[in-house]
């Protein structure tokens, strides 16, 4: 079983299948010492419980009713505070046994609540089953008779139970992971600097990297050095580049991937003329969640043609960059971009993080645009 990730978070293997049905299967014994003969109702507290619940009563049989409740509170008035209510009890529970099954019990606010609840209804006796239980946290009197498993105080996932809504059908438990999330998604900035040729993604891509002290990624700057070392990877680029056409995806796509292996404790990256196609862009999703990242934000610098063209003539005067000095190789630089590239402010706009900005006007104009794109 390998690392999952859950919205943001990414969670480690923590308690397996076989360990959980062990545990399920002493808590059932110990229940059933105790109560057959009997004729208990357990009454289950939604969601959390219904993996626990059903695996639980799988190994009960003796003659017993179960039932299910949903926890609901809202705000009381100051003295009351927030007031418990349970919704969904059809069983009568005056005169009899209970057991409450909880999949987890922390400060034990809830159960308490439940608890309570359950003994003024007229409850014979009322006892808790819960599959979880932290003890270094727990801050009530109730004792908590049936424990299958105790845990430190950890957030866990899995076996019915949640991070915001999702993980309940993992088939074992997950806990979040300390290391992975020190680096996580919150202390990363991730931009993908997006344009046409002369856009001004490498000009406004020094400035960010100051800024926000991120690891600034070139493809073109890349591939360039490769020519300049006359490296096979050079030679191969150069015959595309030299035409106005895009190297081949999977020679980027494995530069990238070099690269964020080579800067593990980057605080994000700039991307900056990469993904050219939609197999980049793709490439980069996968690689990210290796690193347990994301792109933020896709920043996409407009430009007319006109301006385009008349900037990149005006560099080529001393730039020394092939593909600038002719018009023809220019021009066929932004038929590719409108052709394979510009098709990929959908997939940034389908996943909410396409932002148009105005590239023209002062280089410090075009700057602060961005970075108040990138605040909010
Ligand atoms: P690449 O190096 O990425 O070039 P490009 O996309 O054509 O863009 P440029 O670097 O020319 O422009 P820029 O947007 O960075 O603008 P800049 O800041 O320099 O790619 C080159 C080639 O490599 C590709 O054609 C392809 O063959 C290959 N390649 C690269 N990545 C690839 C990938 N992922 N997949 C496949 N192939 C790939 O600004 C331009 C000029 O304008 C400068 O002179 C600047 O001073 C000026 N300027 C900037 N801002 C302003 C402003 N606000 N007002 C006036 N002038 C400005
Ligand atoms: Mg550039």
């Amino acid at each position: 079983m390998s690392r999952i990730k859950i919205h943001d978070k990414i969670f480690e293997p923590f308690i397996s299948a076989e360990e959980i049905d062990r545990a399920v299967s002493k808590v059932a014994d110990q229940i059933t010492k105790k109560y057959r003969g009997r004729k208990p109702v357990f009454i289950g507290v939604l969601n959390g419980c219904f993996f626990f619940a059903t695996d639980l009563m799988r190994k009960i049989d003796f003659s017993c009713e179960v039932s299910f409740v949903k926890v609901a509170s809202y705000v009381g008035t100051q003295t009351t505070g927030n007031v418990r209510q349970l919704l969904g009890l059809d069983q009568k529970v005056a005169g009899r046994d209970v057991i409450i099954i909880e999949d987890i019990v922390d400060t034990g606010n809830t159960i308490e609540a439940v608890t309570e609840i359950i003994a003024n209804m007229g409850a014979a006796s009322v006892s808790v089953a819960t599959l979880l239980m932290k003890p270094k946290i727990y801050s009530k009197n109730i004792d908590i008779e049936f424990v299958a498993i105790e845990i430190d105080p950890e957030f866990v996932v899995g076996y019915g139970l949640d991070y915001d809504g999702f993980g309940r059908n993992l088939n074992q438990l997950y806990v979040l992971s300390q290391a992975q999330n020190l680096k996580s998604d919150e202390d990363m900035l991730n931009i993908v600097l997006f344009g046409p040729p002369g856009a001004g993604k490498g000009t406004q891509a020094i400035k960010l990297k100051e800024k926000y002290d991120l690891v600034h990624l070139s493809t073109g700057d890349i591939l360039r050095n490769e020519i300049k070392n006359e490296t096979e990877l050079g030679t191969l680029a150069k015959s595309f580049m030299d035409k106005g056409e895009l190297v081949p995806d999977e020679v980027v796509i494995d530069m990238i991937g070099n690269c964020l292996n080579e800067n593990e404790s980057a605080k994000g990256f700039i991307f900056d003329g990469f993904p050219r196609t939609t197999e980049q862009a793709e490439a980069l999703d996968n690689l990210l969640e290796k690193h347990s990242t994301e792109i933020d934000t896709m920043l996409s610098l407009e430009v007319d043609d006109e301006e385009l063209v008349d900037r990149i003539i005006k560099r080529g005067k001393e730039s020394g960059r092939e593909d600038d000095k002719n018009e023809s190789v220019i021009f066929n630089r932004i038929i590719t971009y409108n052709k394979k590239t510009a098709p990929l402010k959908n997939y940034y706009d389908e996943q909410g993080k396409y932002h148009a900005i105005a590239g023209v006007g002062s280089v410090d104009d075009v700057f602060d645009r961005l970075t108040s794109s990138i605040k909010s």
